[in-house]
């Protein structure tokens, strides 16, 4: 198959990218070609990469038509934030491509409310990324159920991978969390540290996209959750890392509202997003309809993470 990925440089296409070559597939990336993949493989040779910028192409009416100029049997859109631009999307590749996958995220749902959240689930996002991504959902899926145009969701969790820094079990992105726990120093987490987070690594996301279009039949008109087989709570999610550092983990805890100001404004923005949303979603549609399997748990992906940092002297 002839398989363009828009915005395949990322933390999904350094990994789908490789999947999909190697599984025998043409592949074309498009991006602005500012981002180099996370790391070097040699299937990257064969891909050929176009540079076009989604955004301002997209103001000129361009965007789809380039894509479908192309002439792709498959589209992965992975960079997709406006419901306006999949609808121009979709409209033209109408009737020209075998699938069509797009990358959302469990933000689509909101806080959770029955947990395991299932893909059942009514949506009810809040946030302007969480409501637009679900207002592409139901656009995406009710065209795919009216017209059989053959459209896959995947919602990944949050995206971990060497190269990058994780979400933390303070619920934000600050590295200094993980050297507080690998000294043993005091954590203070907002509440009583229950709230959830829900991580996948990288290459999970990329499985579950390489499965989706090799389960075709079984993915065409639905979205699936792309997270590992289970999330963690915060506290849980420090007590284990600290003992991964060979401590016991010093927490404490303190209300939200006091909590908020003994951090900087941006992780406690950061922090509030992960814990209102605290998702704890099901992954048993994805292992049953397209075979999905994730290789790391959350804590496994997150070490991995974390121990690339460490050997690169990130942290
Ligand atoms: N990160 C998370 O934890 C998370 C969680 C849930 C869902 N998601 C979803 O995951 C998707 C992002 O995937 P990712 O994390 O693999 O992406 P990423 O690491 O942010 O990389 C973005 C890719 O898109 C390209 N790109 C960015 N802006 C572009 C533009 N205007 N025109 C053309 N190409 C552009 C980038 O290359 P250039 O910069 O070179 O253009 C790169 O290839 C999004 O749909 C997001 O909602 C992410």
């Amino acid at each position: 198959m002839k398989i363009l990925i828009i915005g395949g440089t990322g933390h999904v296409g350094t990994y789908l990218v490789p999947r999909l070559v190697m599984a025998g597939h043409e592949l074309i990336v498009v991006s602005r070609q500012k981002k180099e993949p996370y790391f070097v493989h040699h299937a990257w040779k064969s891909v050929r990469q176009i540079m076009i910028d989604r955004v301002k192409s997209d103001k000129d009416y361009k965007f789809g038509k380039q894509i479908s100029g192309l002439k792709p049997d498959i589209v992965i859109d992975m960079i997709c934030f406006e419901p306006r631009s999949a609808k121009r999307l979709a409209e033209e590749l109408y009737g020209r491509v075998r699938h069509f996958l797009l990358c959302g995220t469990i933000w689509v749902h909101g806080s959770s409310e029955i947990v395991p959240t299932d893909e059942s689930q009514p949506r009810k996002p809040f946030g302007d990324y969480g409501i637009k991504k679900a207002a592409i959902e139901s656009w995406l899926m009710s065209f795919s159920h009216k017209t059989g145009f053959p459209a896959t969701i995947l919602h990944p969790g949050h995206i971990v991978g060497p190269g990058w820094v994780p979400l933390n079990p303070a619920g934000n992105f600050n590295p200094d969390v993980y050297k507080k726990l690998a000294a043993g120093e005091e954590l203070i987490l907002p509440n009583i540290g229950l709230e959830t987070v829900h991580h996948v690594h990288a290459d999970d996301v990329a499985q579950a996209f390489e499965k989706a279009i090799n389960n075709r039949s079984t993915a065409i008109g639905e979205s699936f959750h792309t997270v590992s087989p289970k999330a963690l709570t915060l506290r849980g999610y420090a007590e284990a890392m600290a003992a991964w550092f060979g401590k016991d983990a010093n927490l404490s805890y303190v209300p939200w509202r006091d909590w908020k100001n003994t951090v900087s404004e941006k992780d406690a923005d950061a922090t509030w997003d992960h814990i209102a949303h605290s998702p704890n979603c099901s992954i048993e549609k994805a292992r049953k309809l397209i075979d999905y399997n994730p290789r790391y748990t959350s804590l496994q992906a997150v070490q991995e993470s974390v121990k690339y940092l460490i050997d690169n002297k990130s942290l």
